[in-house]
């Protein structure tokens, strides 16, 4: 996948072009980070929370799932540390007026380092061929080692000011790199401050009553928030999780990168909750499944990485991201995070209600402990759109353009064409329409030639073309093209569904 600005600009466009996003309230110029999902987009979207649905909830008898509301009690923003501690240290450049993370400045010149060392180890891997010894390189290699370093060493400085608060250290240390204005190259820099993230909103009718509320920034406080509930009344028994999907929202300061950070947006979260002592197994656990779910939809090993965090959120005792090879690079996909008894234990000093779990095997009672699955749906989204966005040359020197979703995730199954608009074709068409729409969602397309057709169903995503033409009227087949490899087959009418079926069994994918 191409790592560049183009690539993106491209995804951005096509993703408008084909109906998968629109900026939101366009007619009026548009609201910044906020995002409408299209006809293609909304069922793209709802593809991709369902292959995450079955495989966490389905297919993990001790895991079910909730709606929670985004409205929640106040105090829950008190007790999960939001109102105090969910902020982002912000920077503004004098100069250009940009305001830009402190710790995402120095994050990307760490990943510069990293991205420095790979290309030595890649160079030397190519002098020295099959004899190559990347570990003994690693360890030896003075440049490699300098590099390696430095980047530790900014990582875990940068950390510990965070982490105490040191937000002149931030500054200072941003000043020691030499990190310029990435738009403007100028380094005249305010000094660092916090903001918190939270959007606020009211609830009640008059200004004396109305109660302060937040729109949630996270899904996960609607589940240990209801923790006991579905404890009793599911009978669940330790370990177990509980899932769920939904809307969150941040007040971004830095939000540029189209669907990759907005201001509202959608998270797949699970807590699953365990016995204290346990945590650093199902965190292992969680980390290699999560991984193991990205993988399964073929969308490339050498695309993730796992990021294990330096500095740990106010919650957790170990974290680490799934990142992706974005358009922009390597960046956060998805988080694991082991959260301790935090949360449980903090709304138990909140509320006065005790968030406990009684241990048959161990005969004794105890706030559990969480390990936490949390991925964005539309970064998931854009992970998609921009590994299947594809140019292609073809064998006779043309290009064509595809979109290779993959097949379980793809919007439209099947595209049904009649080869003419006239000798019966298109009743023909629409009868395999009527019965394939039962299992699939098909469209049916019958403007220009059947060439064209095709090409405006491979960047729409569709795996399948099925085309009537007049030997269908004679031995009831079909033609039914493959969208990756543009192949054609002819296959029986009543073959159709079958085909359908076998490549967007989730079985097969997520095995
Ligand atoms: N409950 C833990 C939690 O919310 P997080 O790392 O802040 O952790 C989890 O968010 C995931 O949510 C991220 O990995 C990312 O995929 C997604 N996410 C977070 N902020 C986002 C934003 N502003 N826009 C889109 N997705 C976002």
């Amino acid at each position: 996948m191409a790592n560049n600005e183009d690539q993106f600009k491209k995804v951005i466009s096509h993703a408008k072009e084909y109906g998968y996003i629109f900026a939101s309230s366009e007619i009026y110029d548009g609201l910044s980070a906020v995002y409408d999902y299209g006809q293609n987009g909304v069922e793209l979207k709802k593809n991709i929370r369902e292959y995450w649905w079955k495989s966490m909830v389905n297919m993990h008898q001790n895991i079910v799932g909730i709606d929670a509301a985004i409205l929640m009690h106040p105090t829950t923003w008190k007790a999960s540390g939001h109102v105090d501690a969910f902020n982002d240290p912000l920077i503004d450049n004098k100069d250009s007026k940009k305001r830009y993370r402190a710790d995402v400045l120095i994050e990307d010149y760490a990943e510069k380092l990293h991205q420095k060392a790979e290309k030595e180890i890649e160079k030397a891997r190519k002098r020295f061929g099959d004899s190559f010894d990347e570990a003994q390189f690693v360890a030896t290699n003075e440049r490699v080692i300098r590099y390696k370093t430095e980047q530790r060493e900014v990582l875990e400085r940068m950390a510990r000011s965070l982490e105490t608060e040191n937000l002149a250290d931030v500054k200072a240390l941003i000043e020691e790199l030499g990190i310029a204005d990435p738009d403007t190259g100028s380094k005249n820099w305010t000094d660092v401050r916090q903001f918190n993230l939270m959007f606020g909103t009211k609830l009640g009718a008059s200004a004396d009553s109305a109660m302060d509320l937040y729109l949630r920034p996270e899904t996960a406080q609607g589940i240990f928030v209801n923790f006991l509930n579905v404890q009793k009344s599911g009978r669940m028994k330790i370990p177990f999780g509980i899932a769920q999907t939904g809307k969150a929202f941040r007040n971004e300061i830095v939000a540029r990168q189209f669907i990759f950070r907005m201001r509202e947006f959608e998270q797949m979260e699970m807590q699953f909750f365990v016995r204290p002592g346990e945590e650093m197994k199902w965190y292992n656990y969680w980390k290699e499944t999560r991984l193991h779910w990205h993988l399964s939809l073929g969308m490339g090993e050498e695309n993730y990485r796992f990021h294990d965090h330096e500095k740990l959120a106010h919650y957790a005792n170990a974290a680490a991201d799934i990142e992706f090879n974005f358009p922009f690079g390597f960046k956060e996909l998805e988080g694991i995070h082991s959260r301790t008894d935090f949360d449980l234990k903090a709304h138990e000093e909140f509320s006065g209600k005790k968030l406990q779990f009684f241990d048959h095997e161990l005969n004794k009672n105890y706030t559990p402990y969480v390990v936490e699955t949390s991925i964005g749906l539309d970064r998931m989204f854009l992970a998609v759109m921009s590994n299947a966005l594809q140019e292609e040359t073809l064998e006779d020197g043309s290009s064509r353009t595809v979109l290779k979703i993959p097949s379980i995730l793809a919007p439209v199954k099947a595209a049904v064409l009649p080869l003419v608009k006239k000798d019966g074709l298109p009743e023909i068409a629409q009868t395999i329409i009527d019965d394939l729409q039962w299992d699939y969602n098909v469209s049916y397309d019958e403007k220009d030639a059947v060439g064209r057709r095709y090409r405006r169903q491979d960047a729409a995503g569709t795996p399948f073309c099925i085309t009537v033409d007049h030997q269908t009227k004679e031995d009831n087949t079909v033609t039914i093209r493959y969208r990756d490899t543009m192949e054609q087959e002819r296959i029986g009418i009543s073959e159709v569904s079958e085909k359908i079926k076998e490549s967007i069994s989730f079985k097969i994918w997520l095995k």
